[in-house]
């Protein structure tokens, strides 16, 4: 059989992305990775984990050993509400305004699946949010990247696009507009009040969907919280992406889609034949959890933690890259650092003198579908332990001072 000639011309167009190839090196102990964002394990809650798991399997079997509506569960979503109304102050939603996934990322493949068809066109940033884009990608190819500023998506250049589209006729093709606004991945970078207002405004006046996805906000070392697009806009056109992955525990592969009532019945119409339902387990486990325990409370010790290390981080900048003109912008949460090097950099290239100084990260072009970023790339320091960030920014370091001599 010649599986090249019998694979649909989607799964020929898939290729695997650079974070899943550089995996690889992450199983050598002599490697230190910067490369993805994997939380720290000791930030997962797992001895009250433990305990639950045992309760709901022993007591609650019927329910957590069995398959569930492909909405999810009843006891997770109610408790989710709860949760949305303490964590953005959202109100006025009930269970049908929510529909459970497996993580966001299952999410962002059922958005796609939901909105776009071959012509269809929508906006990302650039960068952007690799998992994000793979999942459009596989039913448009039609997007249209908009520069990240300091303080998010460039508005202007998103409205000279948007009238483009307009003066083209093509506007009806347009579906949404996706944005990470708070803690960017992998910018680092989060949108500002006014930027947030005026891309409601604009989809308002252009009529378009925005998609906010928010895995990161809760994850905040200093300054104040920006209200949410979608408090700001309410339900009518944004739609609200949401996961336990980075503030309780990836495992679970909890997430969780919220908006209008119509928008979550065809997600969750699309999730059944996907797989019929989000693990029966793990959304009791995680119900239970929020029922017994303060997520919030914590999560403070989640944030000392990752604020220790991203300070370490930027440290390790300042101490091992004075040789080169370096710009970043110093992430007020989430995972990620973003270092933007002068032009003549690639850091694609230099990768190579990493990896022989046992160093990995994630090469900015990684995150430009349509090229570009090739001196800038991505840090996360979420994972190695404090010792290994300080050596790692050392071994960064030495890689930058080879690499420079070269160019
Ligand atoms: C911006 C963004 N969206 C979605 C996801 C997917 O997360 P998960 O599927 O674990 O919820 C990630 C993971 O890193 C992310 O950074």
């Amino acid at each position: 059989m010649n599986f090249e000639e019998r694979q649909s011309k989607r799964a020929k167009s898939v290729k695997s992305s650079m974070i899943r190839e550089l995996l690889k090196y992450v199983s050598d102990p002599t490697f230190i990775s910067f490369g993805g964002g994997a939380p720290d394990p000791d930030t997962f809650p797992r001895n009250e984990m433990a305990e639950i798991a045992k309760e709901v399997i022993e007591k609650e079997y019927r329910f957590t050993l069995q398959y569930g509506l492909t909405e999810g569960d009843p006891i997770l979503r109610e408790e989710f509400i709860k949760l949305l109304n303490r964590r953005y102050g959202i109100e006025g939603l009930d269970v049908e305004n929510v529909v459970i996934t497996v993580g966001s990322q299952q999410a962002l493949d059922l958005i796609g699946k939901v909105f776009l068809d071959e012509d269809s066109v929508y906006f990302i940033s650039a960068p952007a949010y690799v998992g994000a884009l793979s999942a459009f990608l596989t039913y448009s190819k039609n997007y249209i990247t908009i520069p990240l500023e300091d303080d998010g998506l460039s508005m202007d250049i998103l409205e000279s696009k948007l009238k483009e589209l307009d003066e083209k006729g093509e506007l009806k093709k347009l579906k949404f507009v996706y944005t990470v606004p708070t803690f960017h991945n992998p910018a680092g970078v989060t949108m500002s009040l006014e930027k947030r207002k005026r891309l409601i405004e604009l989809s308002e006046r252009y009529d378009f969907i925005i998609v906010e996805d928010d895995p990161y906000s809760a994850l905040r070392y200093e300054g104040e919280d920006l209200p949410s697009i979608f408090k700001l806009a309410g339900k009518e056109r944004v739609i609200l992406l949401n996961t336990f992955s980075k503030i309780f525990s990836p495992g679970v592969r909890i997430g969780a889609v919220v908006g209008r009532k119509d928008i979550i019945l065809k997600v969750s119409q699309m999730k059944q034949g996907a797989d019929l339902c989000t693990p029966s387990l793990t959304q009791r486990l995680t119900a239970r959890y929020l029922q017994r325990y303060d997520i919030f409370e914590h999560l403070k010790k989640a944030i000392e933690v990752y604020r220790k290390k991203r300070d370490l981080m930027l440290k390790g900048i300042e101490e091992n890259m004075k040789d080169v003109d370096v710009k970043y912008v110093k992430p007020m949460g989430g995972l990620f650092i973003w270092v933007k090097f002068p032009d003549e950099f690639d850091t694609l290239e230099m990768l190579e003198i990493a990896k022989k100084n046992k160093i990995l990260y994630i090469p900015g072009s990684a995150f430009h579908p349509d090229g570009g970023g090739r001196n800038t790339l991505r840090l996360s320091f979420c994972l190695p332990p404090e010792e290994k960030i300080v050596e790692g920014m050392r071994r960064l370091g030495r890689t930058i001072r080879e690499y420079f001599k070269g160019v």
